[in-house]
This record gives structure tokens, C-alpha cells and sequence, in this order.
């Protein structure tokens, strides 16, 4: 069942369309996370759905509930949505104690004192800062203090966590801890979570789904693994993970590199569709090419102009006429030196048209 639905949302700053015509619809207890560019509206969404930023146009509901509609004047203000926040900033009260800092959005609530204790106490005790209770937060580490504000926004007992790079000020030690804690947290109380992060691993580990978005509009909405797999298009291939794009170029029912007079292998045609004069692009990942050996003429020629050991695994880069391709080989596999010519074979190829 739909917990929060977006529907055409939109938002102009002046002449800039931040979010422009956005549909959602966000799951009761789903994780779903937002990628995408620098400036490309997802702080502006959160902001929208958290009730901090008005919407130039569109709607928004969580279950039946209107809270933002700027057609019918409504508009739910962000302390009654019942949203835990938790962003960036640590944006927590060095000069109160942890405890007061978690009771805090409970007190401007009114609620009863008994229900209050309750409350900051569980959220304490769930984030593992009970021990630190009457401490001031500026001690505190920076995991810490990020437990701190997660503990703020878990006291009000939220249907919906919204977190906006909670863990981007932690050290990737810590990242990945609280990762976790947050999806536990997530299991324990069973609230839904919109994620906005610029770390993909991050979000491919915490999400059910995952929206991609470009200049405000989006890409794709899907799992994490096919957001990896079926990119939607060319923009959403590029941006997930790591990429190589070689040009190829389509002449007279053949197909070449572009500058090079080699033809492409047999086994590397375009779709149908996409055959006919004009520029193509090939696309692939570095982990899902095989080097392969020069005899069964299958491969794609190219010369290794970089070699680097990156630990796990070998980084290499193939010189293919004036383009290059990456190639990332588990550390133990037995590959081509530097200056080498060598053979590639795509094993996932994907086409675009155009270059
Ligand atoms: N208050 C504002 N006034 C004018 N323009 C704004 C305002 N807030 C955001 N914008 C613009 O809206 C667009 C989207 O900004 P937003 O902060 O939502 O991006 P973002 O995806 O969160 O980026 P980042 O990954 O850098 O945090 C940008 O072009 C930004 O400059
Ligand atoms: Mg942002």
C-alpha cells in the first residue's frame, strides 16, 4: 500500500525548475532512496514532503491525507506531519544535554511528562546513548552526535524518516555502521524512510528501491539491482556505478570504432533498431569484460596504456583507437602488461544511439 504518494510535484525558483512534475509513491516501511547529480532537486523534495518548502504546483498525501496541496491552499504544517528529520548538519543543542536534545521536539508537542520520559528514553536506549544521557552532545563523537539526532528524530515515533545525507560527515568506518543501525532502527519501529545521499553503495545497501533523478526530472524508479542492470537510459547507466561508453560509428551495414578502421566483432551488433547510419554508443561495465585470447578474431582489439593494483582487484585501461576503455580484473586473474595488445570481450554490451 502507497504510505506517502507525490503527485506532479513541482518546484520554481524563479527560472530554475528545481523539482519539475514529480509522481512517487513511497511504501509503508519501504526504504527508498534518491541519487543523482548536485542540483538536481532532491533536497528540495525532502523538503517539500517534510513540509519546510511550499510546492509550486502538485500534491502531496500521506495514506488518504492531504498535506500539501498549493491549488486547494492546504498546507499541513511540518509539526504535524509526524516526520522524523535527520540532515546533514548535526543541527543538535550543544548547550542542553543528550537528553533534553532527544525530548526536545516531544516537549514543544505537549505531551505528558510520564509519556515524554518514555519516549526519549526508548529512543536512547535504541541508539545506545542512554549512558550519555545528562552529557553534553559537543563530546560526543561524530557518530555519536549523528546518533544523537537520530534518536531526536525516532522520539516522536515517526511514520516516515527523512534523512538527507545523514552520514556523510562520519568517516566511512562509521558510515557503514550506522548504516546498518539505521536499517535496524528502520525494522525495530517500522517506519517508512525517503534516504537522499550521494554514496550509491550506501544506497544500494539500505534501499528497496531507488529513485534516479536529472535536473529535477526523473530517470528511473526501481530496485537497486536493476537501477545497476537495466539502466532506463544512457544518463542513469553513467551516474550508477562505473561506466565506459566507446563510439562506434554505423557505415554501410557495418560497424566500426569511431577514427579506427577496425570492425566491431561479430558478436558486438547493435539491436536492430539501431542500425542505420549515424553514431552509436556502446556501453559496458569495467567489471564485465573478460580479456580473451587473439585466435577466435571475437574480441576487441586494444592496447593497455594503464595498468594500476588497487587491492582487491587490477585496474586496467585499454587503448582502442583514440578511445579508451576501462577493465577492473580481480587482483588474481592473469592479465595482458602495460603496452601489451590485447582482446576484450563485452560480456553485458548495451547500446545507446547517439554519442
Ligand atoms: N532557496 C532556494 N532559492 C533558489 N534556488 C534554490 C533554492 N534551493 C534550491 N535551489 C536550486 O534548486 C535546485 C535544486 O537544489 P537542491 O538543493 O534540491 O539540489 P540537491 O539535489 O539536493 O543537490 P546536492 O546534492 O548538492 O545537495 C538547484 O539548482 C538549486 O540551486
Ligand atoms: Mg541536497
Amino acid at each position: 500500500m502507497s504510505h506517502v504518494r507525490l503527485l506532479n510535484v513541482t518546484k520554481k525558483f524563479g527560472d530554475v525548475s528545481a523539482v519539475n512534475s514529480l509522481n512517487l509513491e513511497i511504501g509503508k516501511g519501504e526504504c527508498f532512496s534518491m541519487l543523482g547529480p548536485s542540483g538536481c532537486g532532491k533536497t528540495t523534495t525532502l523538503r517539500m514532503v517534510a513540509g519546510f518548502e511550499d510546492l509550486s504546483d502538485g500534491e502531496i498525501y500521506v495514506g488518504d491525507r492531504l498535506i500539501s496541496s498549493p491549488k486547494k491552499n492546504y498546507y499541513l504544517p511540518p509539526e504535524r506531519r509526524n516526520f522524523g528529520m535527520v540532515f546533514q548538519a548535526f543541527a543538535i543543542w550543544p548547550h542542553l544535554p543528550v537528553y533534553e536534545n532527544v525530548a526536545f521536539p516531544l516537549r514543544i508537542r505537549n505531551l505528558p511528562a510520564a509519556e515524554i520520559e518514555k519516549r526519549t528514553k526508548d529512543a536512547l536506549r535504541s541508539t545506545n546513548l542512554l549512558k550519555v544521557a545528562a552529557d553534553s552532545p559537543a563530546n560526543l563523537s561524530g557518530g555519536g552526535k549523528q546518533r544523537v539526532a537520530l534518536a531526536r528524530a525516532l522520539a516522536i515515533n515517526p511514520d516516515v524518516m527523512l534523512l538527507d545525507e545523514p552520514l556523510s560527515s562520519l568517516d566511512p568506518h562509521l558510515r557503514e555502521e550506522m548504516r546498518f543501525e539505521i536499517k535496524d532502527l528502520q525494522r525495530k519501529y517500522g517506519f517508512s524512510i525517503i534516504y537522499v545521499t550521494h554514496d550509491q553503495s550506501e544506497a544500494m545497501a539500505l534501499s528497496d528501491r531507488i529513485l534516479v533523478m536529472k535536473a529535477g526530472v526523473v530517470q528511473q524508479v526501481d530496485t537497486p539491482l536493476n537501477v545497476y542492470n537495466k539502466p532506463a537510459n544512457k544518463f542513469v547507466f553513467s551516474f550508477i556505478g562505473l561506466s565506459n561508453f566507446l563510439n562506434i560509428a554505423w557505415e554501410d551495414g557495418r560497424t566500426f570504432v569511431s577514427g579506427e578502421n577496425t570492425l566491431l566483432p561479430q558478436s558486438l551488433m547493435p539491436p536492430e533498431d539501431m542500425r542505420g547510419s549515424g553514431a552509436l554508443s556502446l556501453a559496458s561495465r569495467p567489471s564485465e569484460i573478460d580479456f580473451v585470447s587473439d585466435d577466435d578474431g571475437d574480441g576487441l582489439r586494444g592496447v593497455v596504456s594503464r595498468k594500476a593494483f588497487l587491492g582487491e582487484f587490477i585496474d586496467y585501461q585499454i587503448k582502442i583507437g583514440g578511445q579508451e576503455v576501462r577493465v577492473q580484473k580481480g587482483r588474481r586473474a592473469l592479465g595482458p602488461n602495460l603496452g601489451e595488445t590485447c582482446c576484450l570481450r563485452l560480456l553485458r554490451p548495451s547500446w545507446y544511439a547517439g554519442e
